[in-house]
């Protein structure tokens, strides 16, 4: 099977933005993209958009003619939903459409505009991704949803919420080196404790926060690829699991990312021992911590000691989130799976600034959608 390869990739920047549309980031990611690629719109097969909640943040549902648009090109366009992983699910999209031989060279961009909406107006909107019986007419939000799976943890593996806080202390790290991040303070354990309660045991510093941003890549077939700055997906893999938290057999693990990853690494015919750096999602502290384990990386119930030893810190054996994660560099939902493989891409290429690790091959990316009902894993390679 022939190789598909990122030939360029950009991001916004990230945060509130409220001088810019969803329709302004998504234009400022894509052409920013293209330029990275040395080519022009016109070279461009098909898009992909990824996106959640425009039609309750935007008032605009059509987003794959909303890009076509502001390119001025009249390609195939097509919208790909999957709540927080859409941007991992699009990338796998336009990646078989260049598979199949369809197409050539085909855009993905990644977009969304939160912070117009009240806090209470994002929670309603993010929670469709719940489960619509069992979940949100009860009131749970996904820092609750994810609080219960903290509990469990803690309780199953004897954690604490230090190990927890070394997540947000790590992240917010890697992010002040990240220009484009959300946030740009450092935080320390004692800030994360003492952080506001959101949902017992999360505390404001071990949520991701509400973003708007946009992240974009241009996916190429193998010819198209031009040596030392493209970057290839070597692996990839998806799977979903019930919506509903309830219905789960564990909440220590998420067997959707487990199913994903061993895919990505099939195909990569990788192990995750080959990995060098990883973007995992991080919506809530616990959240890095379980895709430490289910991506293989530590046994279960191991990846917090990790923490502790800043073994997945800048500098350490296997760097994760150096872009900030979701806690730091911030959570535009639809651009999250974007931007992360964008991530990976600058630190293969070296072009990742202060954030720069001194070598890599091959690195991975895990994106979520809700609970983990809806899973993503790429893994990238300089060939
Ligand atoms: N991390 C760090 N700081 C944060 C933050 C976060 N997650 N969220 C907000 N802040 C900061 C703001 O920058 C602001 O700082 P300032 O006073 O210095 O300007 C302050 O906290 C208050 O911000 P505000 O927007 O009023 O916070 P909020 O209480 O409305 O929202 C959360 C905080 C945690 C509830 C909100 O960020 C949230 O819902 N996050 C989770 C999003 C989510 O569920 N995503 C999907 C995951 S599956």
């Amino acid at each position: 099977m022939k190789k598909v390869a990122v030939i360029g990739a950009a991001v916004t920047h990230f945060g509130e933005l409220w001088e810019m549309s969803l329709r302004d980031l998504a234009r400022e990611a894509a052409f920013s993209a293209i330029n990275d690629a040395a080519i022009t719109a016109n070279d461009i097969d098909a898009i992909f958009v990824a996106n959640m909640m425009a039609s309750n943040t935007s008032g605009q549902a059509h987003l794959g003619a909303l890009i076509s648009t502001e390119l001025r090109i009249n390609v195939d366009s097509t919208r790909i939903e999957a709540a927080c992983a859409s941007g991992g699910l699009a990338i796998m999209r336009a990646e078989e459409s260049i598979r199949s031989g369809r197409y050539k060279k085909v855009l993905v961009v990644g977009a969304e505009k939160m912070s117009d909406l009240s806090g209470f107006e994002i929670s309603s909107a993010l929670m469709e991704a719940g489960d619509e019986e069992w979940e949100m007419p009860y009131g749970a939000t996904f820092a609750g949803l994810y609080a219960l799976i903290t509990r469990c943890y803690m309780e199953r593996y004897k954690i604490s919420e230090k190990h927890l806080a070394l997540v947000s202390v790590k992240n917010h790290y890697h992010a002040s080196l990240n220009p484009n991040a959300h946030f740009q303070q450092l935080v320390t354990i004692e800030d994360v404790l003492n952080s506001a309660p959101v949902a017992s045991p999360l505390k404001l510093l071990d949520c991701s926060p509400v973003s708007d941003g946009a992240a974009a890549v241009v996916l190429a077939d193998q010819d198209s690829a031009k040596p030392k700055v493209s970057i290839y997906l070597l692996g990839s893999g998806s799977a979903t699991d019930t919506l509903a938290l309830s219905e789960r057999a564990s909440y220590t693990s998420l067997p959707a990312v487990e199913k994903a990853a061993k895919s990505a690494y099939k195909e990569a015919s990788l192990t995750p021992g080959d990995i060098d750096l990883a973007e995992v999602h991080d919506c809530f502290t616990i959240a890095e911590i379980l895709a430490m384990e289910d991506l293989g990386f530590y046994p279960h119930g191991k990846a917090a000691r990790a923490l502790e030893n800043k073994e997945t810190t800048l500098g350490g054996k296997l760097p994760v989130n150096l872009s900030g994660g979701l806690k730091g560099c911030g959570h535009p939902v639809g651009a999250t799976g974007v931007k992360q493989v964008v991530e990976i891409v600058n630190q293969l290429r070296g072009t990742a600034g202060k954030r720069q690790i001194k070598k890599a091959d091959y690195g991975l990316v895990h994106n979520v959608g809700g609970t983990g009902a809806t899973s993503v894993v790429h893994i990238l390679g300089i060939k």
